[in-house]
């Protein structure tokens, strides 16, 4: 079968969060064991795949009309005689599977996010029997004993330690869509970082629905926390940053709090989602948390590392959200005061909870508050960022800039930064002197003639 292969292009589309980002990742490696290489041009593919995201209707919305466009570009690819076989993967997969097939007749592969590893010989049965498939098992055996060693070669990138989730917010598809609560054994990561940093990776985002609540079985078939994942991971060479996303207050164990006062590699950067700023509304999100201790977690992971840049995701407008509701959103959002934030207006999603409450939001009055939500909390970002101007900052360079000569990376607080300096340079931690700042980004200056230092000093 391999050889039928040989020379045929790949294109992937990829929406959603992270964890989508790392299974598109994987898919090029799975596929690349049968011949196939990545194209950026979808009308010179011969395999589009759609890797798509459920979590709020217009995510989900967009997959059809994206849909429409590849169907164009496939019956023009047909008159001039080639063929193309179309795969609608992740999380719309998962949730609508069949139904793809009836309103998207251009489709051939529906496959949910537990199975791409089967991808392969869908791809030939598709092309050889002519056959629709739709594959939404939860398989018993795990995809990753099936996907092959890490090629990826990326200076920054994500690693998958913890999958799904048993938490049920009222507002959430997730454990619909990914299914139960797993960790990954230690070893396995433990091997997988290692092929990644000798592939090059330097920073690497350790990623799960809720991955604090890591618990992944060591060599002694014990259960190992983040924290001690994380201290294991640091040892590895080549590796300068860990970061990891997302997590849970309720999960926010001392351990992982005081691993960002021990592990130098573990950068000073938190996503701690709270969703609301109301005791009611969290109780009718199933969050399981209330304010205090939200605020608690927030002032221990402070007295451990005081520098620590927050972020978090909220959202409005969800069923019985008052006036008073959201202010309290606000007030919370002014006490903890964000280095960056992700807000949405609630999105109701079919076989969730939420969805068939009373007191439905109207959707102006969802856009109104987060408007406001989102004007308190660019001015957060932008002081900051404005915070810095003046330090000098390890940066990691991870790409060219617009400008010639110039290089993009990123600071310990996840903030971009542009500074001038020798392309040799890319993929190292070098010290820059931050000048300007606006919300999104940081302009740096080399400090001295440092250039290239001690990385081991720097991170
Ligand atoms: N596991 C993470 C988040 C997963 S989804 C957590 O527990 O925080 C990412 C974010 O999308 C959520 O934090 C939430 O803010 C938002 N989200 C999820 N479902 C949503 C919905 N139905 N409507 C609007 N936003 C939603
Ligand atoms: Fe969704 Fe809640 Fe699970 Fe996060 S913790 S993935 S918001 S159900
Ligand atoms: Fe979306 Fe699935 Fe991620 S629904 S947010 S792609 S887990």
């Amino acid at each position: 079968m391999s050889d039928t292969k040989k020379g045929k292009k790949l294109f992937v589309k990829t929406y959603g969060c992270q964890m989508n980002e790392y299974d598109s990742d994987r898919l090029f490696e799975v596929m690349g064991e049968i011949g196939f290489s990545a194209t950026d041009d979808m009308s010179k593919a011969d395999v589009i795949v759609l890797n798509t995201c459920h979590i709020r209707e217009k995510a989900a919305e967009k997959v059809y009309s994206e849909l429409g466009r590849i169907k164009l570009v496939r019956n023009k690819r047909l008159q001039e005689g080639f063929d193309t076989t179309i795969v609608v993967a992740g999380c719309v997969a998962q949730a609508e599977g069949r139904e793809i097939l009836s309103r998207a007749p251009v489709v051939n592969i529906v496959i949910g996010p537990q199975s791409f590893h089967r991808l392969p010989d869908y791809i030939f049965s598709a092309e050889q029997h002519k056959q629709r498939i739709v594959d939404t098992d939860f398989p018993v055996e795990l995809k990753f004993d099936h996907l092959p060693e890490r090629t990826t070669k990326k200076l920054t990138t994500f690693l998958t330690v913890q999958e799904g989730c048993d938490k049920f917010c009222t507002f959430c598809v997730v454990p619909y869509t990914r299914g139960g609560e797993y960790s990954r054994p230690v070893d396995e990561i433990a091997s997988e970082a290692r092929a990644l940093a000798k592939a090059g990776t330097r920073e690497l985002t350790l990623l799960g629905q809720n991955v604090n609540a890591y618990h992944g079985a060591d060599a002694q078939g014990q259960a190992a926390s983040l924290a001690q994942l994380i201290e294991k991971l640091a040892d590895i060479e080549g590796l300068q940053r860990i970061r990891y996303t997302t997590s849970h207050p309720n999960d926010m164990t001392d351990d992982l709090i005081n691993a960002h006062a021990d592990i130098p590699k573990l950068m000073p950067y938190l996503h701690l989602p709270f969703q609301s700023g109301s005791n009611k509304i969290l109780k009718a999100m199933n969050r399981t948390h209330d304010i205090d201790k939200y605020i608690d977690v927030i002032g221990r992971m402070r007295t451990a590392r005081p520098d620590i840049a927050l972020s978090t995701d909220i959202i409005v407008g969800f069923p019985g959200e008052t006036d008073q509701d959201f202010e309290e959103t606000m007030q919370l959002v002014r006490t903890i005061n964000y280095a960056q934030a992700y807000s949405f207006t609630y999105s109701a999603r079919p076989g969730t909870t939420a969805a068939n409450m009373d007191g439905q939001v109207p959707k102006e009055l969802a856009s109104a508050r987060l408007q406001e939500l989102q004007a308190l909390l660019k001015e957060q970002q932008f002081a900051f960022n404005q915070g810095v101007i003046g330090q000098k900052l390890p940066i990691l360079l991870e790409k060219y800039g617009r400008m010639d000569g110039q290089l993009v990376g990123r600071s310990p607080y996840l903030q971009l930064v542009h500074v001038m300096a020798d392309k040799s340079l890319l993929g190292e931690i070098i010290e820059v002197e931050i000048v300007d700042a606006t919300r999104n980004s940081l302009t740096g200056q080399m400090a001295g003639q440092m250039g290239k230092v001690d990385r081991e000093a720097l991170v």
